[in-house]
C-alpha cells in the first residue's frame, strides 16, 4: 500500500511550464476514424466509444450490472435538530450466481435534513472510515483494512476509537444539511483496499469470473472498483424511500484519488446528476500530456493497482493515450461538473485540471449549454487567486492552500448544485 518509494525515488517532478513537451490534444469531438461529431446523436456514438476507451487504456472494465441488498441499521431522529443520521448495511451480492463468495457489506453513513419532500445529496468516499467524519459514538468503526496512519488513530492496518472525528473538518455535515442537502459516506476501503492484493479482496473479490475473462490489461483496477461501488451505493439509496433522499439528485464527490474516482463515477453512471472532482489530478481531471507534477509514470509505479495494466504503455508516453483527461470530464456532460483545484497543490496540476474543464466544454456546447456560458469558458485564463469561474452547469474553482477538502470547496460545489441539481427537482 501507499507509495513504493524506493521505486520512485529518482523521480524528479517537472513543475516549468517552459519544459512541457508539446502536445496535440485528441478531440473529444471526433470518432476515432477522425469523423466530426456534430449532433448531439453522433455525441451519444462518440460518448461509448470514448467511455470505451477509458475502460480499455485507463480504468479497465467493470461489469455492467450490479446486485445489491440494504439494511437500515438505525435512524438517529434527533441527531441535530432537523436532521436524521442513518446508518445503512449495502451489501453487493457476488454477480457469479454459482459462487459460494459471501457479499461485501458497506458501511453508509447518511445526514438527512428533515423535509416533507425528497432532498438533493452530495454522495463521497473518504479515506478514513466514517467513524473520522465527526465525535459520534455510534457511527461504527470499519472492520476493513485501513492505511496504517502511523499518528496513532488507527493501530496498524486496523480502524480504532482514536480515530473519530480525525476528518470532520473535510465533512461538514451541519453547513450540508443547513443548505438542504443530505451528505452520504462510504469509507472507500469497505468497498476495495487501496494495495495491489491480486483482485482478491473487495469488489473485485465478488466476481472472480468476470476478471478472469477479461484480456489481462483490460481488468479493473481500484478506481474502477470504488466507482462500482458508488454506483452500488446509488441503487441503495434510489431502494431506500425512507433516506428521503431523490436519487435523480445526487453529485457525486471526490478528493484526490476519490476525485479521479467520482469522475469515473460520474462518466460510468449517468444517474449522478453532478459530478465533482477536488484536487483530483493525475488520472483524474489533469491534462495528463502536460506531464507536470505528478505523470503517469510515477502514478503508474507508486499505485499500480489504481489503474488497469494498460496504462502502463502511457509512462512517459503520455501522447500515445488515445485519450485525455479533457473527455474524461466531458462524459459528465451535460451534467453538471465542478472541477476544484489548490494553489498549493501543484503535484496535481491546477492549471492542467482547468485546461481540461476549459477543453471539455465543447461537448457541454454541443448538448445544450447556452453560447454565452460557453464563451465564458473558452475566453477564461487559468485563476491566480482564490476564485470560482460558473458558466451555465460547469464550474471551476482555485482555493488557496493545500492538497486538501475545506469548506470552500465545499461551498462552491453546494452553489453549483443550488443552480444545476435543486433547480431540476419538480
Ligand atoms: C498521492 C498520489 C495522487 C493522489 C493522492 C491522494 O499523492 O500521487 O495521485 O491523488 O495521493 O489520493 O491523496
Amino acid at each position: 500500500a501507499g507509495d513504493s518509494q524506493a521505486q520512485t525515488k529518482k523521480f524528479v517532478p517537472n513543475y516549468d511550464e517552459s519544459k512541457i513537451p508539446s502536445y496535440e490534444l485528441p478531440p473529444a469531438l471526433a470518432f476515432q476514424n477522425g469523423d466530426s461529431v456534430t449532433t448531439a446523436e453522433e455525441w451519444g456514438k462518440r460518448r461509448a466509444e470514448t467511455l470505451r476507451l477509458f475502460e480499455e487504456h485507463v480504468f479497465g472494465i467493470m461489469p455492467d450490472h450490479r446486485r445489491i441488498q440494504v439494511k437500515l441499521v438505525r435512524s438517529d431522529k434527533d441527531f441535530r435538530p432537523g436532521v436524521t443520521r442513518h446508518e445503512l448495511d449495502v451489501s453487493i451480492l457476488p454477480l457469479e450466481a454459482s459462487s459460494e463468495i459471501a457479499p461485501l457489506v458497506v458501511q453508509v453513513l447518511a445526514d438527512v435534513p428533515q423535509s416533507a419532500t425528497p432532498v438533493p445529496a452530495i454522495l463521497g468516499l473518504n479515506f478514513q472510515g466514517n467513524h473520522t467524519v465527526d465525535e459520534d459514538p455510534k457511527l461504527r468503526i470499519p472492520t476493513s483494512w485501513v492505511r496504517d496512519r502511523r499518528d496513532g488513530s488507527t493501530d496498524g492496518n486496523k480502524a480504532i476509537e482514536k480515530g473519530r472525528g480525525v476528518a470532520s473538518s473535510r465533512w461538514p455535515s451541519s453547513m450540508i444539511t443547513d443548505r438542504g442537502y443530505a451528505m452520504i459516506t462510504v469509507y472507500y476501503g469497505d468497498i476495495d483496499p487501496d494495495f495491489d492484493d491480486g483482485f482478491k479482496n473487495g469488489v473485485h473479490g465478488l466476481m472472480p469470473a468476470f476478471i478472469a475473462s477479461l484480456p489481462e490489461e483490460h481488468r479493473p483496477g481500484s478506481i474502477a472498483g470504488w466507482a462500482y461501488g458508488l454506483s452500488c451505493v446509488l441503487d441503495a439509496i434510489e431502494q431506500t424511500e425512507s433516506l428521503n433522499v431523490d436519487a435523480a439528485q445526487v453529485g457525486v464527490l471526490g478528493h484526490s484519488r476519490l476525485g479521479k474516482t467520482s469522475l469515473w463515477a460520474g462518466a460510468t453512471d449517468p444517474r449522478f446528476g453532478m459530478v465533482i472532482s477536488n484536487d483530483s489530478g493525475c488520472g483524474g481531471a489533469a491534462i495528463s500530456r502536460r506531464a507536470i507534477g505528478e505523470t503517469v509514470g510515477r502514478i503508474n509505479t507508486s499505485f499500480p493497482h489504481w489503474f488497469c495494466d494498460a496504462y502502463l504503455q502511457y509512462n512517459e508516453n503520455e501522447s500515445a493515450s488515445p485519450v485525455d483527461q479533457h473527455q474524461l470530464i466531458a462524459l459528465s456532460a451535460p451534467r453538471a461538473i465542478a472541477v476544484g483545484s489548490a494553489t498549493e497543490d501543484e503535484w496535481a496540476d491546477p492549471k492542467g485540471e482547468f485546461l481540461a474543464w476549459q477543453a471539455a466544454a465543447p461537448v457541454y456546447e454541443l448538448l445544450g449549454m447556452p453560447a454565452e456560458d460557453a464563451k465564458v469558458v473558452r475566453d477564461a485564463s487559468m485563476l491566480t487567486e482564490q476564485s470560482v469561474l460558473n458558466a451555465g452547469p460547469m464550474q471551476y474553482h482555485l482555493r488557496e492552500g493545500k492538497h486538501d477538502l475545506a469548506d470552500y470547496d465545499w461551498e462552491c460545489y453546494l452553489d453549483l448544485g443550488d443552480r444545476a441539481l435543486q433547480s431540476k427537482s419538480p
